[in-house]
């Protein structure tokens, strides 16, 4: 008989006080995410989303608790960033895009730093840029480019390395309706096709409603865990 996989993620009682400021965003946090899970987490401007994706991807570390990918506990992993290139997709809410940088430079900057950038990834960045409609702006500098079509650009460098897990904080904040529903409806479609587990932050319910599962926080604590 097989042994029972681990959740992909498992986030066990993480808590994170910022020194500075005293601020305590992250308070006993809890839950795991399957493979091929869609969630969402709910709550107010201020009540730690960020923080809590930041630390998921290793990014900043909990001041409490452990964050647990595949049974691994980011703590015990050697190489932090080789990891998170390899199966984790940050889509960040101020974009994180380089303004001189063409669209296409952006979606193979997580691979910028083996050097040799092989030809297969240009195709697969095209591809993706293809995939998301906006390969007709590849060439063009990312200042050229919409809100929308920024947006689209992260969700494309988000992908390049088929994550298991994708991180999207705010992917529809700065969209307006129609921009918004077109984002839903691409990270529903990698979810139901790609199997990809998605973790997403939001502050808007109309949003949530296109998860399976939603996880509310308030002043960095879970509600109804
Ligand atoms: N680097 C930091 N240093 C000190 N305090 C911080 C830092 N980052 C965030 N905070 C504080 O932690 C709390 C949670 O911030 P966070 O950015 O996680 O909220 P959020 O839910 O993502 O809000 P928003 O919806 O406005 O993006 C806030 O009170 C914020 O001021
Ligand atoms: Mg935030």
């Amino acid at each position: 008989m097989s042994k029972k996989q681990p959740p992909l993620l498992n986030v066990d009682r993480v808590s994170k006080l910022f020194t500075s400021g005293r601020t305590q965003a992250l308070n006993d946090i809890s839950f795991k995410a399957h493979q091929g899970e869609f969630l969402s987490i709910y709550g107010p401007s201020g009540s730690g989303k960020t923080t809590l994706l930041y630390i998921i991807a290793g990014l900043i570390r909990p001041s409490k608790g452990e964050v647990f990918i595949r049974g691994k506990s980011l703590s015990a992993i050697p190489n932090l960033p080789c990891m998170r290139r390899k199966t984790i997709g940050f889509i960040f809410q101020d974009f994180y895009l380089y303004p001189s940088f063409t669209v296409l430079e952006n979606v193979l900057l997580p691979n910028v730093n083996q050097f040799t950038l092989a030809k297969k990834w240009v195709i697969k960045a095209e591809t993706l840029l293809h995939q998301l409609g906006i390969h007709r702006k590849a060439r063009q500098n990312i200042n050229e480019l919409s809100c929308g079509e920024r947006q689209r650009v992260c969700i494309a460098r988000a992908l390049l390395n088929d994550p298991a897990l994708i991180l999207a904080d705010e992917p529809t904040g700065s969209l307006d309706s129609e921009n918004s529903i077109n984002v839903l409806e691409i990270l529903q479609k990698i979810n139901e096709q790609r199997n990809t587990t998605i973790l997403m932050v939001t502050h808007d319910t109309s949003v949530s409603k296109y998860a399976h599962r939603n996880i509310e926080i308030i002043d960095g604590k879970i509600r109804n865990p």
